[in-house]
Order: C-alpha cells, then sequence, then structure tokens
C-alpha cells in the first residue's frame, strides 16, 4: 500500500499562522519527522510540537527525531555544497520513509513558512518519490512565508505600483542591487549584505518575525544600518543563532 507523505507549511514564527488546510493535514498525520539542527535551534521544533499539540484532536501520532545533516560554513563552491547537503538529507528521508512509516499510513514534514521557498523538502521528496524505489505519493500544504510576515509587521507592500520585486539571498545582493526592481526581499544573510549596497534606500529588517522575540527597524538604509548591525550581533549572542530578513526599497532619490 501506498504511503502518504505531507509536506506541512507551517508558517514562519506565529502559531496564529497555521492555515484551515494545514490543520486538516495536521490531523491526518500518523509519524511527524523532526530534523534537530542543534541545541541552538531547538525552539524551533519545540514550535512545531506546540503546533501538533495546539491542533491535532487526536493522540494517534508519533514524532521520529532525526539529526539533520549540517551545512557547510562559508563552503568554496555554495551550489555544490547545498547539493551534497541535499543528498545526505535525502538519504535519511529515505531512511526514515523506509524504516518509520509503514504501509498505507501517512509522514509529514513541517516546514517552517512556505515549502517553496527557500527549502528543499520539496525537491527532495519529489526525487525520492520520482526515483521509483518507494510506493510514496506526497502532497504540499503552503504556509505564510516569514516573507509576508515581515511585511505585514511593517506594514508594508514588497511592489511599488507597477514594479517588479526579487526576493534573493544576502550573497546574492553583496552582487549589486539589481538595476531591474524596485524593491527586494533579502534572506539568509549571515553577512549583513547590506552594509555594502549604497544609493537611496529604505530599508524594512527583521528578526525572528512573528515570535515573541521579533525586532523590526525602519529608515533610510544609511541611517539605521549601524543600529541593524548593534542588534543582529547582540540577538545572535543572546539567542545562539539569527533569523532575520529584510526589504530594502529605492527611495525617490535612488538613480540606479
Ligand atoms: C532556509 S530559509 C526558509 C524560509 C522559509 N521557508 C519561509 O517561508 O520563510 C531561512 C531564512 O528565512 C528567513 N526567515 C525565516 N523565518 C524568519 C522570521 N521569523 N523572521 C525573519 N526572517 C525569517 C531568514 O532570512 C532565514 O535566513
Amino acid at each position: 500500500m501506498v504511503k502518504r507523505i505531507l509536506i506541512i507549511g507551517i508558517g514562519a514564527g506565529n502559531p496564529d499562522y497555521i492555515t484551515i488546510q494545514a490543520i486538516d493535514a495536521l490531523n491526518r498525520v500518523d509519524v511527524f519527522f523532526l530534523l534537530d539542527k542543534g541545541a541552538s535551534k531547538e525552539k524551533l521544533n519545540a514550535l512545531r510540537r506546540e503546533i501538533c499539540e495546539r491542533f491535532i484532536e487526536h493522540h494517534n501520532y508519533r514524532f521520529v527525531d532525526a539529526a539533520s545533516p549540517e551545512k557547510a560554513s562559508s563552503p568554496a563552491d555554495y551550489r555544490a555544497s547545498i547539493e551534497d547537503l541535499n543528498a545526505e538529507k535525502r538519504d535519511l528521508f529515505e531512511r526514515l520513509i523506509e524504516r518509520e512509516l509503514e504501509d498505507g499510513k501517512c509522514g509529514a514534514f513541517l516546514v517552517w513558512g512556505d515549502p517553496s521557498l527557500y527549502d528543499s523538502t520539496v525537491r527532495i521528496i519529489g526525487a525520492i518519490a520520482g526515483s521509483g524505489r518507494h510506493a510514496i505519493e506526497f502532497d504540499v500544504i503552503p504556509g505564510i512565508s516569514s516573507v509576508q510576515a515581515l511585511a505585514a509587521q511593517h506594514k508594508i507592500t514588497l511592489n511599488q505600483i507597477g514594479e517588479a520585486m526579487e526576493i534573493t539571498t544576502g550573497r546574492k545582493l553583496a552582487e549589486g542591487f539589481p538595476n531591474n526592481v524596485g524593491s527586494v526581499v533579502v534572506m539568509l544573510d549571515a553577512d549583513a549584505a547590506f552594509r555594502g549596497v549604497r544609493g537611496d534606500l529604505d530599508i524594512f529588517w527583521g528578526a525572528y518575525v512573528g515570535t515573541p522575540d521579533q525586532i523590526l527597524v525602519s529608515g533610510k538604509l544609511g541611517e539605521v544600518a549601524d543600529e541593524i548591525e548593534r542588534l543582529r550581533t547582540e540577538a545572535r549572542t543572546r539567542h545562539g543563532w539569527l533569523m532575520d530578513s529584510y526589504v530594502l526599497r529605492k527611495g525617490a532619490g535612488a538613480d540606479f
């Protein structure tokens, strides 16, 4: 009998971000696979457990914890290192599905935010399903991404009227502000790439958005960059890890 896998977007930070479709999906799951990313990120799995306790109306489910393969820090070839990481994750997911999920049962991965955004779970499960080695079917349940949460907390729109916007990474922003868009959303920025960008730009920055630890700062980039950098360092020391993103928007005086 076919095993069913649900990839459920749980929203980025606030348990209230869960959709009705996600609650429905949670209630169909027999086994939740939780990837352990180390002590500093325990809060993320604590939120996953809290969501299950709060929204599942029975006790016929269990958690399977597994140590997550680790990302290389500052690899020479970023893309190759992510491909290696995903290959390791694929092996792990296959083992979990094979050993921990009985035929005919439903397993789930609870993805932070939305599964379509800078997350490889859909890609990995798609590859496993396509390999033909296992009889599995899978579905994806969307969630509120950190991008939507950030825009809502700052009470802004992501695009300016009739303009394009781009979602990108700190690594890409370090190559320069893209010249064909009015605004960018920057995620996965370990190195404060906003420091290297010049021109008339407004920034809307947020850390741990949607959680009780949320911090927000907005203003002209040149005026608030130091303050953001100070808050980032402080938050990283206090929490052991940092989860932040920002919107950079061209101001009226931008000439690039
Ligand atoms: C691996 S990506 C996952 C994104 C996720 N799938 C989503 O929909 O938001 C992780 C990055 O998302 C951003 N992020 C996720 N949650 C966040 C939050 N609550 N506050 C601020 N940024 C967040 C950060 O830029 C972080 O480096």
